[in-house]
């Protein structure tokens, strides 16, 4: 009986860590600030930044997935190297990014 108690405390505690990483919560900690929870970017730091709109189905067409992914990983810097997005290969793992880029996917109606 106490070893189904411990088991059932262990999966409980791993859905837990599961849950903390989904993508709709690294998505609202790392990315809302700039491109909004809408992904439309009408946030004050998103203005700033310039970014465009992620929800708009023809911007999304401009970048594929792995120009996303690479995009997130490593960063995005403009023409003249200043940054636009900063680099989140230290912060997420590459499956977190690749979460995100299906979450982003469906912020575009
Ligand atoms: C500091 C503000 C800022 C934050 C925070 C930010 N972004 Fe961006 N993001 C930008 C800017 C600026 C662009 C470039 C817009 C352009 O094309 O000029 C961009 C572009 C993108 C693109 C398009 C990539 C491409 O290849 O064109 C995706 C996808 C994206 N961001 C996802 C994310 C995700 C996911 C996060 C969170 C992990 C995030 N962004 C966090 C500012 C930000």
């Amino acid at each position: 009986m106490k070893s189904v108690i411990l088991l059932a405390a262990g999966l409980c505690a791993g859905a837990l860590v599961i849950r903390a990483a989904s993508a709709p919560e690294n998505y609202e900690t790392h990315c809302a600030s700039c491109h909004g929870k809408d992904g439309k970017g009408e946030t004050k730091a998103g203005r700033k930044a310039q970014v465009k709109d992620l929800s708009d189905k023809a911007y999304q067409a401009k970048f594929d997935d792995a120009a996303a992914f690479k995009a997130i990983k490593e960063g995005m810097k403009d023409d003249k190297g200043k940054e636009k997005m900063k680099a989140y290969g230290d912060k997420l793992t590459d499956d977190e990014i690749k979460a995100l880029i299906a979450y982003v996917r469906g912020l575009a109606k």
